[in-house]
């Protein structure tokens, strides 16, 4: 087994191998799921506890399901309405809930690099699910899952991310996980929403759909992340659809056997015509909502066991 991590707060510190040994245990996962009795223990007796501090509806639940499919004891606080309203700070809170001794730790949180620090300050797994627009990192691996059931492999294919990448923890997670399984990249979308220096990722920048889309092997569209705009980044949402929105005749470029993939939540008719979202040979974002589900299973596990070989802190 090779992963060697205490926490999983981003793709930029996993090595190939590493992200290897996640999607494969995540496989294992997902047979597991679709049996009947969907139980194992890999993490019976631990307590997983999600903080989130920004809306979410599939991670929240995804993370939730793979704790109890596990064993874990798992517990959702509700960051809405916590003491972080009444003027506690991330760390204060993180430091009460450690004294509880959680063994896992979920957090969304607006600000990014927020989840690194928090990291730091408790002893036990953290898992990043969602920092502002820096990392997103199950995303990217249920991605990367999804895309290597549906096409056989993980390396050497076309992909396109498109829309607004430069508000997008999971355009950042996927360009990085992508890049590190040795594919080729392409990134659509109008200059407003690209990053600067995006090049020098090694990867291709197109404003045009018809060109970036041509011959690609996977599509990925992104939401328009709206609540991180603070101006005006498009004309209007119907000149948006026009030029980025994938419909039907943008998708014709494509390769014939080309897979559609949404992280959700998805604005139909802004970035993506519903019909090709629901379109069953095409669109694989149900799948990737299953794929999520094992792979926080897979990604819990592996932290649980290296949890378990740790020396033991001696107790006070
Ligand atoms: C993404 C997120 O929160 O970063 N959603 C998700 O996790 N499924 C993408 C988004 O909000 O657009």
């Amino acid at each position: 087994m090779t992963f060697s991590h205490s926490h999983l707060l981003g793709i930029e510190p996993l090595a190939p191998p590493e992200i290897t040994t996640i999607l494969d245990l995540a496989d294992q996962y997902v047979d597991l799921n679709r049996r009947d009795v969907k139980h194992a223990d890999a993490l019976a007796g631990l307590t997983q506890i999600n903080m989130f501090f920004e809306n979410s509806t599939r991670t929240q639940a995804s993370f939730e399901l793979a704790g109890k499919r596990l064993g874990a004891d798992v517990m959702n606080m509700a960051m809405q309405a916590s003491s972080i309203k009444k003027g506690e700070t991330l760390i204060d809170t993180a430091m009460t809930l450690n004294a509880m001794h959680p063994d896992l730790l979920v957090v969304r949180h607006p600000q990014s690099g927020a989840v690194d620090l928090l990291s730091q300050k408790v002893n036990c797994a953290v898992l990043n699910a969602g920092d502002g627009r820096h990392e997103h990192p199950t995303q990217a691996l249920l991605d990367a899952l999804t895309i290597r059931r549906a096409k056989g492999r993980l390396h050497r294919l076309n992909i396109a991310i498109c829309g607004d990448i430069a508000h997008s923890r999971v355009a950042r997670s996927n360009l990085l996980l992508l890049g590190k399984m040795e594919n080729r990249i392409r990134l659509i979308g109008p200059p407003t929403l690209m990053p600067s220096g995006i090049r020098d990722f090694g990867v291709e920048v197109f404003d045009d759909m018809k060109q970036g889309l041509q011959d690609v092997d996977v599509v990925m569209m992104l939401r328009l992340q709206r609540e991180r705009m603070d101006g005006g980044f498009i004309p209007s949402e119907r000149e948006y659809y026009f030029r980025y929105g994938l419909d039907a005749e943008k998708l014709a470029y494509a390769k014939p056997d080309a897979i559609v993939m949404h992280p959700g939540p998805m604005n139909r008719g802004v970035e993506i015509d519903g019909e090709i979202a629901d379109d069953i040979n095409r669109s694989v974002i149900q799948e990737q909502v299953e794929m999520g589900v094992a792979v926080r299973m897979a990604a819990m596990d592996l932290l649980a066991r290296n949890l378990r070989a740790r020396p033991k802190a001696v107790m006070a």
